[in-house]
């Protein structure tokens, strides 16, 4: 019998070593989505911050309009944001919190944790976690996956997927969700004085860069992933020259020319202060 909700929430709420992401803590047993809980929390005025959590998603939203299965033993969380930034630069939001998500999955589970662009966690070549940004009014929803404990009765994924228990059994989602609020908030707040150095950060951990990709979308587009701009998009250099990827989902065609080392140290929290 897993732990319930109280008692998730006053652990967690017990390892918090934040500022303001994780106050308040709302954790519920089984929600349709932490977005939509996080969205019913800003609606009534919830500051940054607040984060809505659940150990079971029933209708768990993915990128592009997909599901995500939310089984119990994953870690669902969403976190309410006021940014001071225009809409249309929102997207380097998602790319800040898969960083931050990234690391502290990488530094609870002790294997490397690459993003995929835009905002997938990825071990080697399965998925591990995304982020979903959503509106809400003024405010921007970030809500974050992370797989952790396999189902016990898991059908053979389509895509390839991973768990974080794969590489250390001991990850529980009540130490991964401190560690993820605080990596996160820590690039959240430097998005606001030092937007280069999270977008640094992405490029070092980013397994599409320098990949020959394949973007899906209105129109696909193919070449080689070079960077990404200041708005967080994809540039992808095309035999028509160099084009400019808003959203889409990329397919890696070549292999990656370097494996990156951890950049993170053991154990958690790993950076005195923040
Ligand atoms: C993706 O990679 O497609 C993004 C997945 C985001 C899933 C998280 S789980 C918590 C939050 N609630 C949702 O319904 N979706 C996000």
């Amino acid at each position: 019998m897993s732990a319930g909700a109280d008692a998730v929430a006053a652990v967690v709420g017990a390892g918090l070593r934040t500022r303001r992401f994780g106050r308040p803590l709302v954790v519920r047993d089984r929600v349709t989505s932490t977005n939509d809980l996080a969205r019913a929390l800003a609606a009534g005025g919830a500051g940054e911050g607040a984060v809505a959590m659940a150990l079971e998603q029933t209708a768990g939203r993915g990128r592009l309009g997909r599901p995500w299965r939310s089984p119990r033993g994953g870690l669902y969380l969403s976190v309410v944001l006021r940014p001071a930034l225009d809409p249309a630069r929102w997207p380097v939001l998602g790319l800040a919190m898969s960083v931050g998500a990234a690391v502290a999955a990488e530094t609870l589970a002790g294997t490397l944790v690459d993003v995929k662009w835009p905002n997938d966690l990825v071990v080697g070549t399965g998925k591990v976690g995304g982020i979903l940004v959503e509106a809400a009014g003024e405010a921007a929803v970030c809500g974050i996956g992370i797989n952790v404990a396999p189902p016990p009765a898991e059908a053979p994924p389509a895509e390839p997927v991973g768990w974080l228990a794969m590489y250390d059994p001991r990850v529980s989602i009540t130490a991964l969700a401190p560690a993820v609020l605080l990596e996160c908030e820590r690039r959240y707040r430097r998005l606001q004085d030092n937007p280069g150095a999270v977008l640094a950060e992405w490029r070092i951990r980013s397994s599409t860069l320098g990949r020959r990709v394949q973007v899906s979308g209105a129109v696909p587009v193919e070449g080689t992933a070079e960077d990404i701009d200041e708005d967080g998009a994809l540039l992808v250099r095309t035999a028509g020259g160099l084009r400019r990827v808003l959203a889409g989902d990329v397919v890696h065609l070549t292999v990656s020319s370097g494996q990156r080392t951890a950049t993170t140290g053991p154990g958690w929290p790993a950076q005195p202060g923040h």
